[in-house]
């Protein structure tokens, strides 16, 4: 996919826009929305114009950037605007971490900034960074997840893990990616991912413009498809990665993951480290989203149930850490992870974020 996918960008940053490829409007339509203000950031993540862990937190960034910007030249106390952004951004989505770990990052980058021009120049330059920093992390999460798949391998995936969801080359679809082009891979099935339909949606718009041999199936065959002896391995994403290993991911992985076990076949999630959270423990201490009930409710502008009817709409589930083989990071792959090796892990490859607190502490 190198360099004619690399001009092929889900996500720019221009220096006065975020201009990102609107996924609500995919795969009818390939419409790029221009992000003017933090208000346009913050909308754009609500509305999941913009998703996906590393999308959102890289997006976030951008949005900082933005709110600094429109006060320059202005009285206004950049400090006070920059932490109300920050409530702003943190208030859209509250499962993946990877957007509490940028506002941290921002926040700590723009510390010993002197003026709001500083401090813009400094956002702005990170959003730079974080969008080039993520290719070589996706590319990297590829290598390593490519290793684990013997040769013909049929993957089973869910969601939209690809560029669209990080702005770069895809973590779980990532490695589907670089096993293609190895020619390890034969099939991948992909869920449609009810309600907001990403797979359906998204990775199959992601498959079929790179040509990767891909069949789409609704949320409740994937466990008979494993049954059939059709599948070789299971390669999910991730929101957010507890300190004990616990994953939540999109609504519907642990399902795949209780089939995966029952059909005794390797259950593998791909993340990069910016979405490891150390500070909650497990899985039980993950904020898992709560979405509006239209999205049960309708399809497409249709009704497909009677108005009225009651809905809860998790946006998330947790998949514990004993049903997981192995978690496939750009530092490495943790197999049966657990608190020990995450930790470990962690030490030692960090990411320039952590070298950087210590620097600063
Ligand atoms: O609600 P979404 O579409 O933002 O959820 C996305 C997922 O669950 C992905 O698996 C995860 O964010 C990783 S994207 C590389």
């Amino acid at each position: 996919m190198d360099s004619e996918s690399r001009m092929w960008r889900p996500l720019r940053w221009t220096g006065d826009a975020l201009v990102l490829l609107d996924q609500t409007a995919l795969p009818y339509e390939e419409r790029y929305l221009e992000c003017r203000s933090l208000e346009d950031v913050a909308a754009a993540i609500q509305e999941m114009r913009v998703r996906g862990a590393p999308a959102i937190g890289i997006s976030a960034v951008a949005g900082l950037a933005l709110a600094v910007r429109a006060v320059l030249g202005t009285p206004e106390d950049w400090r006070a605007v920059l932490e109300r952004a920050i409530d702003r951004l943190a208030s859209t989505r509250p499962t993946a971490v990877d957007l509490f770990n940028s506002l941290d990052l921002a926040r700590r980058r723009v510390g010993r900034a002197g003026d709001a021009q500083e401090a813009q120049r400094i956002l702005a330059g990170l959003t730079e960074e974080l969008l080039e920093r993520q290719w070589a992390i996706d590319r990297a999460i590829a290598e390593h997840g490519a290793g684990l798949l013997p040769a013909g391998s049929r993957v089973l995936t869910h969601c939209n893990t690809g560029a669209l969801g990080t702005g770069a080359y895809g973590t779980a679809l990532g490695i589907v990616r670089r096993s293609y082009e190895l020619g390890r891979l034969q099939h991948v099935w992909i869920t449609e991912t009810r309600p907001r339909q990403q797979g359906a949606r998204l990775t199959a718009w992601e498959l079929q413009r790179e040509g990767i041999p891909f069949t789409l199936i609704v949320d409740g065959a994937a466990a008979w498809i494993m049954a059939r002896g059709e599948v070789d391995a299971v390669i999910v994403g991730a929101d957010r990665v507890a300190r004990n290993g616990d994953v939540a991911n999109k609504i519907g992985t642990l399902a795949l993951a209780v089939a995966a076990a029952e059909c005794r076949l390797p259950f593998y999630v791909a993340a990069p480290l910016s979405t490891f959270d150390p500070t909650t423990p497990d899985g039980r201490s993950i904020p898992i989203e709560e979405r509006d009930a239209s999205e049960v409710l309708r399809l497409n502008g249709g009704w497909i149930a009677p108005p009225g009817t009651p809905v809860r709409n998790p946006a998330f589930d947790v998949t514990q850490a004993s049903l997981i083989t192995g978690i496939v990071t750009e530092a490495g792959v943790i197999l049966a992870p657990d608190e020990r090796k995450i930790a470990a892990l962690l030490a030692g490859r960090g990411s320039g974020d952590r070298e950087e607190e210590r620097d600063e502490r």
